[in-house]
């Protein structure tokens, strides 16, 4: 199983103060030190972390594939060709959303989303579809000749996190999942059996097959034991988990430089 890590998070705190610290250079570089099969970011239309310099830079001098997520903008797909990563994974964007919310509908977008996955790959760049696993989606993904889909983990990762975690308690539960035990099981059973036959699937289909978002230390190792699924994109979580491994050792080293 291969594991790209997202470093958009790393931007988000850059981009917080309007400094170059965390360099993402740096998150890039420890991140491929640290055994990253690949470097995912997103070059989104309203630049909110990951800004153009930060996508020339990285595939620039990264060592391992980069995956740069896009929009099906034109403007923006001419920028990803420029770009030239390994891959270009098409995902759905809308400019008020906090994260990357469902998957790109290929079926009601199919002209749109085929004319540029054909100018991607006119560049050589492979082409990855965000998509919700749904066999009308992926058969449609097919269609458009994408090399590879990647599942949207984020039902099955909301579901998990309202029934195994504290989140339900926090305010940013999920009212619509504000479910009896047994009825979030059943759903999260549910979400899981959908992933799991999508990815076989898909990959009669002859498509590749990866997965992410919401992925975590809890959730993770049912989605990584799926056969089929070759590559999991992974951010938020590692930088969480980043914050708290790293928060000790930092404020001990400021401490140190104060204190003399
Ligand atoms: N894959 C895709 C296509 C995404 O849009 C995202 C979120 O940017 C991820 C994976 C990673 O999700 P998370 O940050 O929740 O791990």
């Amino acid at each position: 199983m291969k594991l790209g890590v997202n470093i958009d998070h790393v931007a988000v705190l850059r981009e917080a103060r309007r400094v170059n610290d965390p360099d993402i250079l740096e998150a890039m570089y420890v991140a491929t030190q640290a055994g990253a099969d690949q470097i995912t970011i997103h070059l989104r239309e309203d630049r909110r972390h990951i800004h153009d310099t930060d996508a020339y830079r990285i595939a620039k001098l990264c060592k391992v594939p980069l995956n740069l997520e896009c929009s099906i903008d034109e403007e923006i797909i001419d920028i990803v060709c420029d770009i030239a990563p390994h891959r270009a994974t098409l995902v759905p964007e809308k400019r008020e959303e906090v994260t990357t919310e469902g998957g790109l509908d290929v079926i009601k977008r199919f002209d749109a989303v085929t004319k540029a996955v054909k100018r991607l790959k006119e560049r050589q760049i492979a082409v990855s579809l965000f998509i919700d696993p749904e066999t009308k989606v992926i058969e449609a993904s097919k269609e458009t000749q994408a090399d590879m889909i990647e599942l949207h983990t984020g039902a099955y990762a909301n579901v998990y996190a309202m029934l195994h975690s504290n989140l339900g308690a926090s305010h940013h539960r999920i009212e619509a999942l504000q479910k009896p035990r047994n009825e979030l099981e059943a759903l999260l059973e549910n979400e899981l059996r959908k992933l799991q036959e999508s990815a076989a699937y898909a990959h009669s289909l002859g498509l590749e097959v990866a997965a992410g978002h919401g992925l975590n230390y809890q959730n993770v190792r049912q989605i990584a034991a799926i056969n089929e699924i070759i590559e999991l994109n992974i951010g938020q979580s590692i930088v969480a988990r980043a914050v708290f491994s790293g928060l000790e050792s930092a404020i001990k080293e400021m401490k140190q430089l104060v204190s003399h």
